[in-house]
């Protein structure tokens, strides 16, 4: 299901939880060009290349001590960087150069003679939806809507936390664990590589980035360490809970 950019932008505006979210990144003192940075993101769809770097949600150091910011200036900003790099560089002259980032990948996705633009593309879209899946305190078990859906297709908050602890130590080498709605249940996959729920019918609501960049310098080669802090300390249940809404 693809994400809509203006669907998303409208509702964020109006949700309690942008402008709590607005109020707390001012509180920490982090730029208030965030919304804008945010609300302009190019990386989120419907803007054109050349796409940048978009900005973190928080500052390099939020989410220590449990993503360091030794971790966020490698991974964001020389990881992510490099895919954004590549898809400008792989883009440019082609008749992709005025399609949108989602449009990129779905049209790459589909013609193997496109891989690395795929490649490039999907990694530049799931790291930008990655940092929006983790906040500063976050983790834990949600509330509300979000931990009531999350019981009626699961069973329980415990039987997801399994599903998708399994999803992450199981996906072979490099991908991605992902909460999705599918056919309007909730449901956890993973993907390899680059793989993105984006190119099928699911929704993404959530990401985990399982590949050795994310975590060997916080937790060397322990990926089930770092899933488990990501379970309880980093995801951001209000990205959930928004996503889930629009
Ligand atoms: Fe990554």
């Amino acid at each position: 299901m693809k994400m809509s950019k203006r669907k998303f932008i409208k509702a964020l505006t109006l949700s309690p939880v942008f402008i709590l979210s607005a109020c707390k990144f001012k509180a920490l003192g982090i730029n208030n060009n965030f919304n804008n940075n945010f609300l302009n993101n190019k990386n989120f769809g419907g803007t054109k290349m050349p796409f940048e770097l978009p900005a973190l949600p928080y500052a390099k150091n939020a989410l220590a001590p449990y993503i360091s910011e030794n971790t966020i200036n490698y991974h964001y900003g020389k990881h992510h960087q490099a895919y954004i790099t590549n898809l400008n560089n792989l883009t440019a002259g082609t008749e992709l150069v005025n399609k949108s980032l989602e449009e990129i990948i779905k049209i790459s996705a589909q013609d193997k003679s496109k891989a690395g633009i795929f490649n490039n593309s999907a990694q530049v879209w799931n790291h930008t939806f990655y940092w929006h899946s983790m906040k500063p305190n976050g983790g834990g078990k949600p509330s509300g809507e979000v931990l009531q859906k999350i019981e009626q297709d699961f069973g329980s908050f415990e039987n997801f936390v399994s599903e998708f602890k399994n999803a992450g130590a199981t996906q072979f080498g490099s991908g991605w664990a992902w909460l999705v709605l599918d056919s309007g249940k909730l449901k956890v996959v993973k993907t390899g590589n680059a793989e993105t729920p984006l190119t099928t019918s699911a929704k993404p609501l959530m990401t985990m980035d399982v590949w050795e960049h994310a975590y060997y310098l916080d937790f060397q080669n322990a990926r089930p360490n770092y899933i488990d802090t990501f379970l309880n300390h980093l995801v951001n249940w209000d990205f959930v809970a928004h996503n889930l809404k629009n």
